[in-house]
């Protein structure tokens, strides 16, 4: 922290990574404030800021970590009300940038193909939020359109790029899914609502190993093209 110097747009997004290892330090509501009061200048189609936010810290995230921990076991392949979070038979390049991304980490942490109960304990850390000291839950109404659901994940990026700024690193936790029946009952949410995903936010435990994963990207001329220049 004491190196801390703050990134310029670029850096931010070159630098921002997800963090599975956080140190204890807390993060306090004051400095969570200061970053959704920027981050809420997200844009969306239309302004409708489709979004809602629930953050936990201290006894509240304990006591969401222990239902979900407990209703994961109850239901190892997700509650009912679970979406797939990629489509079936995912399809090239997407499915080799995927496979990629989880073998590597797999290997940072040192757990084998094989080992599939070892590599569900690491799944399961996210429902401790990998340790970070707070947890967002992102609220979205199911009567919104796939419009609405693509401006939720720009104000989720704001979040991200907003708390490394002030050095607070963070995880994107679509993982948070598979319990949302448990999160719906637990928050009292309305009838249409529900938690798309989660976020850890914390300090990062830059001595982790999981840490040092730095996931590929495929170059501009594999998406992009340029016509009329
Ligand atoms: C919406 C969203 C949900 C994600 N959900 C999870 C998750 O549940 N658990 C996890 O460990 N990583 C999760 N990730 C992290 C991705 O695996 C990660 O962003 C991707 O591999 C690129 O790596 P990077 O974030 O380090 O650049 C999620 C990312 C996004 C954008």
């Amino acid at each position: 922290m004491g190196m801390w110097r703050m990134p310029s747009v670029s850096e931010a997004i070159r630098r921002r990574i997800s963090v599975r290892a956080f140190k204890p330090d807390p993060v306090p509501e004051s400095l969570l404030r200061e970053i959704l009061e920027v981050a809420r200048f997200a844009p969306s189609g239309g302004n409708v800021q489709p979004w809602k936010v629930i953050a936990v810290a201290g006894a509240a995230r304990e006591a969401v970590s222990a239902l979900a921990k407990q209703a994961i076991m109850a239901n190892p392949a997700g509650e009912e009300g679970d979406r797939p979070i990629y489509p079936a038979n995912l399809w090239e390049p997407h499915r080799s940038w995927r496979f990629k991304v989880g073998e590597d980490m797999y290997a940072l942490l040192g757990i084998p193909r094989e080992d599939k109960p070892a590599r569900l304990r690491h799944v399961a850390r996210n429902f401790d939020f990998f340790d970070a000291p707070v947890g967002l839950f992102f609220v979205i109404d199911e009567r919104m359109g796939h419009g609405q659901w693509a401006h939720l994940g720009m104000f989720m990026q704001s979040i991200a790029l907003v708390a490394l700024e002030r050095g607070v690193s963070s995880c994107m936790q679509e993982a948070w899914g598979r319990v949302r029946a448990t999160l719906k009952r637990h928050f009292g949410l309305g009838e249409t609502e529900l938690v798309y995903c989660g976020m850890a936010l914390g300090y990062a435990d830059e001595a982790a190993p999981v840490n040092k994963l730095r996931s590929d990207r495929a170059e501009v001329d594999e998406f992009a093209r340029f016509e009329g220049f």
